[in-house]
């Protein structure tokens, strides 16, 4: 701050914008508090942000009459989706072409990890999270893990050295603790200059007239401006600049909580580039109604995703006549986009697209007393973007529909909170995934007797020829116990692989493999 002559400009601006309460402690606050408390404010543009408001409560009092969106939802046509069920034979073909993408250094993925994980209740990012794995891995480290073996296939089936670059996108909270991981992990085996970090945008909360609430009286109350920040971050940090100069053809962009993400899935990608989409994403069948998953169908003839906070009851519960949910496409957060799709929609789109508000709790200090309070209903409200807006703008949209159970658990809550998407269901779902793995390449489970463990065949979806226990179907709560396997991303991307390790052989639980080999955890005492 350059003295009195810049408070002075600072002060008209937020006259003008109606926002002078912000400064209404400022005598109170020693002069560190005073520089950060300006410099925040200096750096915001008030002018945007009254409009953003404006526009956001519009739209959010239009949606309080959620009917006038749900009467124009459509369901996806079959002539967009692909599905590892229904397409089986097509999938070496998918996963061929995938490969060859990632084998020419053509494949980028995005993580999306500027997220607080408010529901969990841990003040580190979610993808340091140890969900109790025997490995004790992260999410970060079976990431990390999935796209060296992925480089590894790649390189295996085409002959030529490749990489997978890893974009990384965090936010104010969680940057430097992401970054201070990474490097006392030593990237996990990759190269460090291949895994880029980059920080999206803070917005702040306001009140309902669009006041910005104060969080302490120096401290204006920000968080990130949701994970569709993505789009202005990748501008402002030259990040699109950086994947030019990698010649990067297409981008999976994903969620850090789901533990069973396949992460630059080249069956996925095949997908996308043989059906010559910019822009794709991957759903699950959504079976219950108020799941808290969007619904990716059209809304006036145009792809978006429906937010489960913005759906009616009534129509969620919609049924088509073969009793399936009419809007059951889920979307599980992982989307393809082409280079060319990302960069239009970075230098064009991203200012068109609109906020969504969420009403929220926010801690704030009391105008009259200057006391922090800590309201016990709404008070105020957060603007973000989301990522799928933009799907609205492709060209050529697709849809490839993933069994649940193979690619989708993800950690969104603590296990105090004894419901579902919790550590322990992620934890299971993994190991039931690798139990199954196991079987398919043919290996079995033993008790403490000896005797083989019942593997409970069933045929999904006309997969016949798939050994499936089907261990995740029979769990009904996360207390039932899957048998503990876990096989090492290093050892098998997708279960490939795993013959020379399992085939006519019998083990005891828990069962770890890994480079090192095959370990018998209770056999060995480990
Ligand atoms: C998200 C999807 C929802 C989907 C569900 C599946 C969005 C907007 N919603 O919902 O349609 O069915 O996952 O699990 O994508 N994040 C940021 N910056 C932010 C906010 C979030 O990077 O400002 C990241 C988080 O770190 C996380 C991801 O975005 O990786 C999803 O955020 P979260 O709040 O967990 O989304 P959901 O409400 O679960």
């Amino acid at each position: 701050m350059d003295g009195d002559n810049d408070l002075c400009v600072l002060q008209r601006r937020l006259a003008e914008a109606g926002q002078s309460h912000l400064l209404q402690f400022w005598e109170e606050l020693n002069a560190e508090e005073q520089q950060e408390l300006f410099l925040e404010l200096q750096d915001m543009n008030l002018e945007e942000l009254g409009q953003a408001f404006q526009q956001a409560m519009m739209n959010s009092s239009q949606l309080v009459g959620k009917e006038n969106v749900d009467a124009k939802m459509e369901p996806v046509p079959r002539d967009v989706l692909g599905s590892t069920t229904r397409d089986r034979a097509q999938l070496p073909l998918w996963e061929e072409e995938g490969l060859r993408q990632i084998s020419q250094n053509k494949v980028a993925v995005l993580l999306l990890a500027g997220g607080q994980g408010t529901r969990l209740g841990v003040s580190y990012p979610k993808g340091m999270y140890d969900v109790g794995l025997p490995s004790h891995k992260t999410l970060f480290q079976i990431q990390a893990e999935r796209i060296l073996k992925l480089q590894q296939l790649a390189e295996e089936q085409h002959g030529l050295q490749c990489v997978i670059p890893w974009y990384i996108m965090t936010s104010g909270r969680t940057m430097e603790s992401t970054k201070e991981f990474f490097l006392k992990h030593k990237y996990f085996g990759l190269k460090k200059e291949n895994v880029v970090f980059f920080q999206q945008g803070m917005l702040p909360a306001m009140d309902f007239d669009g006041k910005i609430l104060l969080e302490e009286k120096g401290k204006v109350s920000m968080s990130p401006d949701g994970n569709g920040g993505l789009y202005r971050a990748l501008g402002t940090h030259r990040i699109v600049e950086d994947m030019e100069q990698r010649h990067v053809g297409c981008i999976h962009v994903y969620c850090v909580d789901n533990i069973l993400v396949k992460v630059a899935d080249p069956r996925f990608i095949g997908f996308c580039v043989q059906k010559g989409a910019d822009c794709g994403a991957k759903v699950v069948e959504k079976t219950n109604p108020t799941e808290p998953v969007g619904v990716v169908c059209r809304v006036d003839g145009v792809y978006q995703v429906v937010e489960y906070s913005e759906i009616s009851l009534a129509t969620a519960q919609k049924r088509s006549h073969d009793g399936r949910l009419l809007f059951n496409a889920g979307n599980i957060a992982n989307h393809y986009f082409t280079m060319e799709f990302l960069k239009n929609v970075v230098s064009i789109y991203e200012p068109q697209l609109q906020h969504h508000v969420a009403q929220k709790k926010i801690p704030y200090v009391d105008a009259a007393t200057g006391k922090p309070l800590n309201p016990d209903k709404p008070n105020g409200i957060k603007m973000e973007k989301f990522v799928f807006d933009i799907f609205q703008f492709a060209k050529k949209f697709v849809v490839y529909e993933v069994l649940r159970e193979d690619e989708f658990s993800p950690l969104k809550n603590a296990d105090s909170q004894n419901g579902k998407d919790n550590p322990t269901t992620a934890r299971h779902a993994l190991m039931s995934l690798h139990h199954r793995w196991v079987l398919n390449a043919g290996g079995h489970f033993v008790d403490e007797n000896g005797t083989r463990l019942p593997a409970i065949p069933c045929c999904t979806n006309g997969r016949s020829d798939a050994i499936q226990a089907d261990v995740n179907h029979n769990l009904k709560d996360a207390n039932d116990l899957p048998i503990q396997c876990e096989i090492s991303p290093l050892v098998s991307y997708g279960g490939e692989g795993l013959e020379e390790f399992v085939k006519d052989k019998e083990f005891h639980a828990p069962l770890v493999i890994d480079r090192n080999g095959v370990h018998e955890l209770m056999k060995n005492g480990v």
